[in-house]
């Protein structure tokens, strides 16, 4: 490591656990036409970080090789065409790479700037999850006020986010998570009911309320026929991941007799448009929930950069809830 190169960044040259994740120094980079570059606060760690980490998911044709999908900070240089941004405003930014790291290049689309009621750091904790979660529960599953929204996972990251966002548009909202604390922050964030996975089927809790309009999935496996179980007719089962495995035999007489729609989506490899056209709906929609204070990340812990390590061995220990950021 050329101790002289300003830019600390953390990469996975070879795939593996989280000693696989190495801090390298690279030049500065200057934002080219229609980006910024960002003197990073924070960044979040997410879990398809673990996943490029484990070479499972490699950084899309273009993007950066150092990990790290959202980052805040303070602008320090304006490539040539932007005109929203300039040098000294605070914001946060979902990117295809390059978070962990002191400086970061986003796309001038991808950035939104840091709400009022957010601290800097605590604003990096956002991107990722609150695009995810309209993209998929507000966009593709279109999910209506009054209605029932299941989602699994409801102390993760993604989850706590989806809770606050779906209980804030007025959605009854049940969460599934895997210990009686995990279900307590939950119902706490806004969930009417939290199942714990580990103890109770959650086909049947979902079932004696009514049944769901909208899932959001990313266990997979042995989830997707009892999704389908607990949806009502004219439900929404979104697939954002899958944790127990993609490969599944379901019994698609559901679909038809419930006219039930299965989907789902990726957000990393949309490209620069379609991430500019998902920012602004989100500034539109999700910042005035943040403003008010309805919707706030979770942060689990915060961890030096330097201490990646063991920022990953939380994430894969799944001790956490909520979100892990690195403070460069
Ligand atoms: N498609 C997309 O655009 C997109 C974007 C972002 C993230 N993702 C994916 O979404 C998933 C969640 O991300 P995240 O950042 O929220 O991760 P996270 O904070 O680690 O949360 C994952 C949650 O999944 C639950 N879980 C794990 N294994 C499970 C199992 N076998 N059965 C039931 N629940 C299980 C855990 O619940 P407990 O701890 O309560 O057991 C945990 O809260 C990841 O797989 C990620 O790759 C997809």
């Amino acid at each position: 490591m050329s101790a002289d190169l300003p830019n600390l960044c953390v990469t996975a040259p070879e795939p593996g656990g989280p000693d696989a994740l190495t801090l390298v120094r690279r030049p500065m980079s200057e934002p080219g036409p229609g980006e910024v570059r960002i003197s990073v606060t924070a960044a979040g760690v997410n879990k398809p970080d673990t996943f490029q980490r484990m070479g499972f998911y490699p950084p899309p044709e273009g993007a950066s090789d150092v990990l790290g999908l959202e980052v805040s900070g303070t602008i320090d240089a304006v490539g040539d065409g932007v005109t929203r941004w300039a040098i000294g405003d605070e914001v946060c930014a979902l990117l295809a790479g390059g978070g962990y790291a002191r400086s970061a290049i986003a796309p001038a689309g991808s950035v939104l700037p840091r709400p009022d009621r957010l601290s800097l750091r605590d604003a990096a904790g956002l991107p990722e999850t609150v695009f995810t979660v309209w993209a998929n529960v507000f966009e593709s599953g279109a999910l209506q006020p009054g209605e029932t929204f299941l989602v699994h996972g409801g102390a993760g990251g993604i989850g706590t986010t989806a809770i606050q966002m779906a209980a804030a548009h007025g959605a009854r909202v049940i969460a599934t998570a895997g210990s009686q604390e995990k279900c307590a922050l939950c119902r706490s964030l806004g969930a009417d009911v939290a199942i714990n996975y580990r103890e109770a089927d959650f086909v049947e809790a979902v079932k004696a309320v009514g049944g769901a309009d909208v899932i959001l999935d990313m266990v997979g496996g042995d989830y997707a026929n009892r999704n389908l179980q607990s949806l009502r007719r004219g439900g929404r089962l979104v697939q954002i991941a899958f944790l127990k495995g993609s490969k599944v035999e379901i019994d698609m007489m559901a679909i038809m007799l419930k006219r039930l729609t299965v989907t789902g989506s990726t957000l990393r490899a949309r490209p620069a448009e379609e991430k500019a056209r998902l920012a602004a709906a989100v500034e539109h929609n999700v910042w005035p929930w943040i403003e008010s204070g309805v919707v706030a990340p979770v942060i689990d812990t915060v961890f030096a950069l330097k201490d990646v390590v063991k920022s990953h061995e939380r994430l894969d220990s799944g001790a956490h809830a909520g979100k892990i950021l690195l403070q460069p």
